[in-house]
């Protein structure tokens, strides 16, 4: 008899993707949908980026390039780093250029997993983080991260969960889904029970530059000692508008870098050339570092009509909390006392507005259901109020 690959029986479909399906289905039947459910911002990508992709096309950028990623790009991610996190990365040996963030996280646990090893994650936590371990045969360990600790788990939590086998903490702030993260004394605290049990910390930075009320996450390598430690993924996709590109990169001490090339060699070859050339062109290019702090005013904005609608909509049945950072609320319905998909089935029936439900990002999730801001004002405006209507007939 044929066999499949038994990991894959651990791993559901993506709850995200699965209510794209089901929102395109209501639509293709006539309903008005709010779309208040996917994590790819509402902005076009600046159109002096597509000129620089444009431009290398026309000028030959159309066959492989160096899989490392062209170095003109390389040190363009070293000039971020060290502008945005004040960390010093050599572009030759400790950063590969990966397509997107998801592959950089893909190369960065095929480079340091061993079959059976354990990884740290807290829950909730974007769903890829848990997949990729269980794909790769590692064990994946839950660290609860409770909304009555602003979704950031106790520090005792990461003890109770250390095993002998403990090799990895993934570690997203902000997050995907609640847009939290500590302050840098949790992460000095958390960097050195890193150290004292040798573990690495895979850090997904991909919402670094999205953050609000002024306080900036710290990179989880720009604590003191921690970069041996540390692997930075991150890309251009939510920063930059820049999601259907698929480019991003990891930085890395350079034996990593090593073995996801080597991972990146045996997947993708290299990003595409002419793809390449225009990340470098954002990731420097000033006016688009403002393009991209105009999308993070646009995001606040949102967030603070989210805000005053709650205010002024009072109800004790749904609790809001302000998200410190990425494009996400996540919504907390446990005094509804049903369950997620129930609770984002009904609001999507009966209110016509999508969401995602909790328990996609863990079991932690149960009760809660992530409302994205990456739409209009208008509808995020009339979505949020629809949900809070309905949320008032319960
Ligand atoms: C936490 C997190 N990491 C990584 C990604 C992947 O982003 P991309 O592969 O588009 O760069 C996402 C996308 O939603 C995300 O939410």
């Amino acid at each position: 008899m044929l066999t499949l690959n038994h990991q894959f029986d651990l791993i559901r479909q993506s709850a995200t993707v699965g209510m794209n399906d089901r929102v395109l289905e209501l639509k293709a039947n006539g309903r008005k949908i709010i779309s208040l459910q996917v994590g790819d911002p509402d902005f076009a990508t600046p159109p002096s980026v597509m000129d620089v992709a444009l431009q290398a096309m026309k000028d030959g950028q159309t066959h492989y390039g160096p899989s490392r990623g062209f170095l003109d790009l390389r040190r363009a991610v070293a000039t971020k780093l060290l502008r945005d996190e004040g960390l010093t990365y050599d572009p030759q040996s400790e950063i590969l250029i990966t397509h997107g963030g998801i592959h950089a996280y893909y190369t960065a646990m095929q480079s340091i997993l061993n079959p059976g090893d354990d990884v740290l994650i807290p829950d909730p936590s974007w769903a890829t983080h848990a997949n990729m371990v269980i794909m790769l045969r590692g064990n994946v360990i839950r660290v609860p991260a409770p909304a009555e600790n602003g979704f950031i788990p106790f520090f005792e939590s990461w003890e109770k969960a250390l095993t002998p086998r403990t090799r990895v903490i993934v570690l997203n702030y902000p997050s995907n889904p609640t847009g939290a993260f500590p302050a840098r004394e949790y992460l000095e605290k958390l960097q050195d029970f890193a150290a004292s049990n040798n573990l690495w910390i895979v850090s997904d930075e991909v919402y670094g530059s999205l953050y609000y009320d002024g306080e900036k996450p710290t990179s989880a390598a720009a604590i003191d000692e921690a970069k041996p430690r540390t692997l930075i993924v991150n890309s251009l996709s939510k920063a930059y508008a820049m999601t259907g590109w698929r480019v991003g990169y990891l930085a890395a001490p350079a034996q990593v870098i090593e073995n996801a090339l080597k991972a990146g060699q045996n997947s993708i070859t290299c990003v595409a050339p002419f793809i390449q050339k225009a990340a470098a062109f954002a990731l420097t290019d000033p006016t688009i570092q403002q393009f991209t702090e105009q999308m993070r005013s646009a995001y606040a904005h949102r967030r603070e009509l989210v805000l005053r609608i709650a205010r002024e909509m009072e109800s004790d049945k749904v609790l809001v909390t302000p998200p410190m950072g990425a494009f996400y609320f996540f919504l907390d319905f446990r005094p509804l006392r049903m369950t997620s998909s129930e609770i984002c089935e009904r609001i999507l029936e009966e209110a016509g507005v999508a969401l995602v439900p909790g328990p996609a990002f863990g079991e932690q999730g149960e009760g809660f259901a992530r409302m994205a801001i990456t739409a209009s004002d208008e509808d995020v405006e009339a979505g949020f109020r629809k949900i809070l209507e309905w949320v008032k007939r319960q």
